[in-house]
Parts: C-alpha cells; structure tokens; sequence
C-alpha cells in the first residue's frame, strides 16, 4: 500500500484525488494545500505551493511513495527537479521538459522543428521590430492575428487581434508596459486560425504516448462563446464530430511527431501532454488539426470530463509512465458521455466576491452519475463557502450527450450560492452532428 500527495486546489486536483481514491493500491491520499471538497477525500495540508522546504518536510514525514503535481506554475519553477534530486517520486515534468508550455517561443521551435502543423510565426523583443511583423502579418492574413506573451501568464497572455491597432497596442501592453511582467519581455506573432478548438490530453513516457478522450473546453464567460476568457466555464467529452479519420490525423501528425521530437531533441518526457488543437475545415476533405499550445499537465475543466471515463486504475497508469511501461497499459473507457458545468461567482472573471453559503450540494451530489467538484470552496461550521472565482463543476455522466447535458443542468439547479453563475450552453456544439 503507498501513499500519494497532490498538489493544488482546483477541480482538476479534486479530479485527480476523486479518481485515485478508486485505487486499492493506495492507502493515504493527501493534498496541499486542496479545497472543501477534496478534504472530504483526502487530508489536506495548507502550505503555500512556493514553500518547498515545507512540503518535503510533509512528504518525509508521512512517507509519501508518490507526489503528483497539479497547475504548471511549480513545474515551470522546477519542483519536479527539486523533488527527482531528493530521490522523491514525482509525477509532473521536469523544468527543461515545462518549457514547452512555460515558453510559446520555445514550444513554436519545437513545433517547427519537428514538422508539427501549427500556424506561421514572428518573434519579438522589440516595439518596432513588433510593428514590422504585424503589418507585415496583416498584409497575408487578413482574418487577424494572436499576440502571445512568452511566458506564463495566468491565460490571460493571447490577445486575438482583428485589426493592426489593437495588436500594436497588446505589444506595447506586453514589452513596454509589462502587463505580465518578464513573461512578455519577448512576444509571439502568430496568422490566427479559424476552426473549431478542441483538447487532446495523453499520458507519455518518452516512448509510448496514450491519449485519454478527446473533449472541449468553453473558454468565454458568456453563451455563445461571448464576452471575456476565463479559466474554462465547462467541458465535455468525447467530442463527437471528431472523425476516426480526424482522430488519425491527430496521432500520425502531431502526437507522434512530438514523441520523435523529444526523441530527437533529448528532451525525454514523463508526464502528461496536453496538446491544445484548432481544427480547420472541420468534417471537410481537407479538414486539418493546428497546435495551438502544448500544457505539460491536466486540463482544468477537461480533467472533470476526461478522467471520469477512464475505467483503469489512476495511480497504475501513472506508475506504468514513471517506470516507461506505458506501453503494457490497455487504455479501457466507459462507454459515456461527461459534462461538466462550472459554477463561478459574481464577477469572475474579474474581481469577484467570496464568502457566500453554497447550498444544495447534497442533493446534487445524490444524483446517479453527478459528481461535484470543488474549485473555490471552503469548509466553515458545518457550511460549504465560495472562496474563488470558480466555484465548483458539475459533471454527469450519461449514454448520450443530450442526456449528460440535462442531467449536468439538473443537478445544477440544485446547487444555490448568492451571485451563482454559469454558461447554458455547454456541449451544444457537440449535439450539431451528435
Ligand atoms: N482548459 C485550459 C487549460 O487547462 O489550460
């Protein structure tokens, strides 16, 4: 029997801690620093993530066998690293392997490198160098361009821009006035696909790559993918208008060119790889899969939908990709659809308020297939509390998608919290050809 630390505190890490709580190999699970939800399946330990010494510490004393980490923020800061030299096992990769999302430059090298379909580029440092690119760009691509910051910022770095004006203005923001810090001291100039976004997430040992379902995340606040970005208002999954043949495209052209490439490079990899795709002329002849971004770890809210329909054991697919074994794991999937409803509070994606009764949770978490994850969330006297912009996510399962999208908004009107909020419109793309 062994012992598991997660580290994080979103619907992603409850995601995680719920699936492992299925294993019989795992006797403890523990999470720092977790939320509401997850404390009722695991201790929970509040350490800020950025305190490493104290979190080894943890790790020592409760003779943790096996630490999976979370959110990018400490992959890219090197905790898998500072974990590997202490001779802890870790899943999450290491800060030379985090590069291909702590970097856009570096992952579009990769890309180009490795003969990666993805769209055509120019990098900046400098304003007028910046100003060059973009009317340049503009004069060959006239549906816009995307600006993107270097660096991690927090989702909020990729500026879609339809006319020169606003693009120069994003670099100015970006290089001059460092709205993300050093994180735009270099910026991406991209020719915007149109398409159909979709999230493709595979464990990788470096020479086996095992991709989970595919699903769709809803990125904008509003219906109707109106209004502003935020961390994802809910998912679904699989995808249905993802053809066998778009599905081979995927992994002949993408996803086993990035397996060559990290071959290639040396880069080695020991993780999860989640490929962020555009797909241009969806369900046409010459419909084509674009990497938009690589993210070296779960989606949030994918993981809500995706994990849910794996039938194996959480803790043995990791184990098989830190030991490179993937290749014996028999990827098994419920026959079902998943959809996942975030609840936010007032104000998210902006500043937001906090500290509301969450009421109902019961109820909805009695219902067959509905299982609620908690983002945002604190436990007080006996009350659930909103302590985040997202609140929770709510996700059924079901045989088809119409029936998992009902069930998701049923148990939904269950849930209250003042200022509640949430998209209606999740995984009605899906339903067009379903
Ligand atoms: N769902 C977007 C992300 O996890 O980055």
């Amino acid at each position: 029997m062994v012992n598991v630390l997660v580290l994080g505190s979103g619907g992603r890490e409850h995601a995680i801690v719920w699936k492992l709580r299925e294993s019989k190999v795992i006797n403890n699970i523990y999470c720092i620093p977790g939320n509401a939800g997850i404390l009722e399946l695991a201790k929970t330990e509040q350490i800020k993530l950025t305190d490493v010494n104290r979190i080894y510490q943890f790790i020592l004393s409760k003779n943790i066998n096996l630490v999976i980490i979370g959110p990018e923020q400490p992959l890219v800061e090197g905790f898998s690293d500072y974990l590997i030299n202490r001779k802890i096992k870790v899943f999450g990769v290491t800060k030379k392997q985090s590069q291909l999302e702590g970097s856009k430059i570096f992952a579009k090298e990769f890309m180009v490198r490795h003969g990666i379909p993805t769209s055509e580029y120019r990098i900046a440092d400098d304003i007028s160098k910046a100003k060059f690119y973009v009317e340049e760009m503009f004069k060959n691509s006239p549906k816009g361009i995307v600006i993107k910051a270097d660096g991690l910022a927090s989702g909020k770095g990729v500026i879609v821009c339809d006319n020169e004006k606003d693009a120069i203005e994003a670099i100015i923001d970006m290089i001059k006035n460092k709205t993300f810090g050093s994180a735009g001291e270099k910026v991406l100039i991209e020719k915007k696909i149109d398409g159909t976004e979709i999230s493709v997430i595979a464990f990788c040992d470096g020479e086996t790559i095992i991709p989970l379902k595919h699903s769709q995340d809803h990125k904008r606040v509003y219906d109707n993918d109106m209004g502003l970005n935020t961390g994802g208002m809910g998912a679904f999954a699989p995808v249905p208008f993802v053809s066998e043949m778009l599905e081979k495209k995927i992994y002949e052209q993408i996803m086993k060119r990035f397996l060559s490439g990290i071959q290639n490079d040396s880069l080695g990899y020991n993780g999860i790889i989640y490929f962020g795709l555009m797909i241009e002329n969806l369900g046409q002849n010459n419909e084509q899969p674009y990497v938009l971004e690589f993210n070296c770890r779960f989606g949030d809210p994918e993981t809500q939908v995706i994990l849910p329909l794996v039938e194996n054991d959480l803790y043995e697919i990791v184990s098989a990709t830190l030991e490179k074994s993937l290749y014996k794991v028999n990827l098994k999937f419920k026959d079902k659809f998943a959809v996942c409803v975030v609840l936010a509070s007032k104000g998210y994606p902006k500043e937001y308020e906090t500290g509301k009764i969450i009421y109902g949770l019961e109820e909805a978490k009695s219902m067959n297939d509905v299982i609620i994850f908690h983002s945002g969330t604190k436990f007080i006297d006996n009350n659930f509390y909103t302590s985040g912009g997202r609140v929770l996510a709510v996700t059924s399962l079901a045989n088809s998608l119409g029936e998992a999208i009902k069930k998701s908004y049923l148990a939904v009107e269950k849930i209250d919290f003042e200022g509640k909020h949430f998209r209606k419109d999740i995984g009605k793309k899906g339903l067009i050809t379903n």
